[in-house]
């Protein structure tokens, strides 16, 4: 285990827990590996994998992430700004980088700089590209998008032989792949499929312009799983790294606090902000260390549980900023110092970030994603 994110050194390391900082969140980094394999193994050996770490690697972080998939041979690193990316190549990562999401024409001389490859969805995203691609006297990687029926960004298909035209003659600005995203490759198939067969239309069309080595990329990790047919040149999986959208893959990051008091409750008495829990037995009574302020979703008072002495102990009342009241009568082997696990598995009983999305009307990125800052990473299984 290290404490390698630098945004630790400022959180003071709680003791009696092998040195570890009350609340974490454990990340497997040799989990990350292994799930980047299993997805490989669905693929051709010629499809290259981008992985996707934006959102602080989906809240696992950035650069711990970004790393262990670099030593892991991943062929690109997604991400949505060009700040990630900067953070990254200031970290040392190497691997090219693609900032999939608009908004980065301010920083088009950084892009240039630290060698980013940008998805362009607008073609008046390439002015301020060539424009500091021209000056720095290097051309810049771009990702042409096309919008397949996903309805959020990208060219009209339409549109692609105009966009073609124009790289035609820009020789700062270098077409490295054309790409689309998909709107439910979770959920159905016939959507999807349709999808697919739009975005395979444009090879020929690509070839027709003379770009037909351009490689095509249009699969996330439910494109990945659930549809071969959308695998193409290249695959952009995020959550499967993680852990999560297929059964094979395992979860790389365990969230858990620690029980800082414990006390007994009448039958009767009521619990926390709102009094909205009222003991209907005598109650032993625990307080964990972690709050919404840790991304705890307030959404699970009165109805989540977490896991403490192996057993699944309900949060009673209101999740609070920093303290959470859970129902240890169940638990007598429960203390004060008893590690309370809030996703992730304890002796035979198990919290998937599924299970906490279904809780609380949300997706299992959502869940993860809003793991705050406050939560000290620590990572296993580096390289
Ligand atoms: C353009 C793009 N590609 C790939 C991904 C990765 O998706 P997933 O995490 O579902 O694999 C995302 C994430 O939202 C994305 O925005």
């Amino acid at each position: 285990m290290s404490l390698s994110d630098p945004t630790l050194t400022a959180i003071p390391v709680d003791a009696g827990q092998g040195g570890l900082p009350a609340t974490r969140a454990v990340v497997d980094l040799a989990a990350v590996a292994r799930n980047l394999g299993r997805l490989r193994a669905r693929l051709a050996p010629t499809t290259r994998v981008v992985g996707v770490v934006k959102a602080g690697g989906y809240g696992h972080g950035l650069v711990a992430v970004a790393r262990r998939l670099e030593a892991a041979g991943v062929d690109g690193l997604g991400v949505a700004v060009v700040e990630e990316a900067a953070a990254l190549r200031g970290a040392g990562v190497t691997t090219p980088i693609l900032v999939l999401s608009p908004g980065y024409e301010a920083a088009a001389a950084v892009v240039v700089e630290l060698a980013l490859e940008v998805v362009v969805s607008d073609l008046a995203e390439l002015d301020p590209l060539e424009a500091a691609a021209r000056r720095a006297g290097r051309p810049v990687g771009i990702h042409l998008k096309v919008d397949t029926g996903m309805g959020r960004l990208g060219l009209d298909a339409p549109h692609l032989e105009t966009a073609l035209a124009r790289l035609h003659h820009a020789p700062y600005l270098r077409l490295a792949g054309v790409m689309s995203h998909l709107a439910c490759a979770d959920e159905e198939g016939a959507f999807t499929g349709e999808q697919i067969d739009a975005f395979a239309t444009l090879r020929p069309r690509l070839a027709a312009a003379g770009f037909g080595a351009i490689p095509l990329h249009l699969a996330n990790t439910a494109g990945v799983v659930h549809f071969p047919a959308a695998h193409f040149d290249m695959v952009r999986p995020g959550l499967g790294l993680y852990g999560y959208g297929a059964v094979d893959l395992e979860p790389v990051l365990t969230l858990e606090t620690r029980v800082v008091r414990v006390r007994h409750l009448a039958a009767g008495a009521t619990v926390g902000y709102g009094r909205t829990f009222r003991c209907g037995r005598p109650t032993r009574m625990g307080v964990v260390r972690i709050g919404y302020g840790d991304g705890l979703p307030r959404a699970l008072s009165n109805r989540g549980c977490l896991l403490v002495a192996g057993r699944r102990c309900p949060i009673i009342g209101r999740v609070n900023m920093d303290l959470t009241c859970i129902d240890l009568t169940d638990a007598p082997a429960a203390a004060v110092g008893s590690v309370a696990v809030v996703i992730g598995r304890q002796g035979g009983e198990r919290i998937t970030a599924d299970e906490v999305a279904a809780q609380t009307g949300t997706i299992a990125y959502e869940v993860l994603c809003s793991i705050g800052p406050r939560v000290a990473r620590v990572y296993g299984g580096g390289e």
